[in-house]
């Protein structure tokens, strides 16, 4: 590997050691109970890519197994010989535990079950999960892991950055729902485009958004190095805040069913905030037959014909309202070969290159 790459690839290992938050999972999960209550009724969960004994994602399913009405919750780890990074933290939990094995805690990933009342305490919770030892790494695409995803009705994690195409993939051949964290660019993926064009991924509640002034903010390993003004240390824990992350899923939540509020294109153009559209109106692509719109609060309502979007039309994208037909930089993602072949760049306005651009249709 070149001194280049293998940088690369350091870089994308930790990004891969990224934990979540408390507070982020519990209001992205609220925004699925409030639309359906039942959302997780009678369902078993599995939470893949985690580390258990000290996941949030762990603790609050487990906390909130009755209150759900779950029937089996399912966390697995990958072994940290397995893993890029090796910052690695053996807890109590695991070290004081009868099952113990100072090899297997380095090159197993480890299984947690929380399906009953083991303590006879009088309801589920965190301190009925039983665990051992994985017979492999815990990598989520092993046999073993995959049986997990069969057996389980729902896959909720924040996976690995580098293996997120991988990991989607993994999902959907399974058919499963899920509820997943990623990066906003994965939208312009050809892995994952088709997938939002054909309405089988959406993004969650908290997408690309700011709550309290902040990005979404992750713990990172205590040997993350203190690069950027987007790290920070609290409590001697370090955390990095991600501008663009957000939540992906196929599960129905209230927001994408409020449709966005729109102006005619006359009236965008007399009144419009941005300077870009106002007393100017709008173009189309030189090479793309479509209205370029650079703002999604610009949509002209009364356009019935293509229009191409910025990315973060996905967080305010209301199924009922539009429909999603191409996505297009360089190339348009669901016709790259076509397109590359005649080595036209498709989202691009008197010769000056946009950023990539869905492109929709408003619904009739
Ligand atoms: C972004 S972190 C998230 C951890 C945890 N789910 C959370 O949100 O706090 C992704 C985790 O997946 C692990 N991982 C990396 N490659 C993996 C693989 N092939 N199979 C399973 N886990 C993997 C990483 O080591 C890391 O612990």
């Amino acid at each position: 590997m070149g001194k280049n790459s293998k940088l690369r690839a350091a870089d994308k290992a930790q990004n891969d050691e990224f934990y979540t938050q408390y507070a982020d999972i519990q209001m992205e999960v609220n925004a699925y109970l409030e639309y359906n209550p039942d959302v997780f009724r009678g369902k078993t969960i599995l939470l893949p890519c985690d580390d258990p004994e000290w996941s949030n994602f762990t603790r609050f399913f487990a906390e909130n197994f009755e209150f759900f009405g779950l029937k089996k919750l399912i966390s697995t780890s990958f072994a940290v010989e397995s893993k890029n990074s090796k910052w690695y933290e053996p807890t109590l939990f695991e070290t004081e535990a009868p099952n113990y094995d100072a090899t297997k805690t380095r090159t197993h990933g480890k299984i947690f079950v929380l399906d009953r009342d083991i303590n006879n305490s009088g309801r589920i919770d965190l301190d009925d999960l039983q665990w051992e030892y994985l017979h492999g790494d815990g990598d989520f695409r092993s046999k073993e892991v995959c049986a997990l995803r069969d057996e389980a009705d729902v896959i909720i994690t924040n996976p690995p950055f580098s293996l997120f195409r991988e990991f989607v993939a993994w999902i959907m051949e399974a058919n499963k729902q899920f509820l997943i964290i990623g990066n906003q660019n994965a939208l312009t993926y050809k892995e994952i485009f088709p997938l939002i064009k054909a309405n089988r991924m959406w993004t969650g509640c908290r997408f690309n958004r700011r709550v309290n002034g902040d990005n979404m903010t992750f713990m990172v390993p205590d040997d993350y190095p203190m690069k950027g003004t987007e790290l920070y240390v609290e409590d001697g824990k370090k955390y990095i805040s991600v501008a663009g992350t957000g939540w992906f899923t196929n599960i129905d939540h209230g927001r994408r069913h409020q449709p966005l509020q729109l102006m005619t294109m006359s009236d965008n153009i007399k009144y419009s905030k941005h300077k870009e559209v106002k007393d100017i109106g709008y173009v189309k692509y030189d090479n793309y037959d479509a209205l370029e719109v650079p703002f999604s609060d610009a949509i002209p309502s009364d356009y019935t014909e293509p229009m191409g979007v910025p990315i973060s039309f996905m967080s305010k994208f209301c199924p009922e309202q539009f429909e999603i037909i191409d996505g297009i930089g360089r190339y348009s993602v669901l016709d790259n070969e076509r397109t590359k072949k005649e080595g036209k760049y498709l989202s691009m306005v008197d010769g000056q290159p946009k950023f990539f651009r869905i492109i929709i249709r408003k619904k009739q």
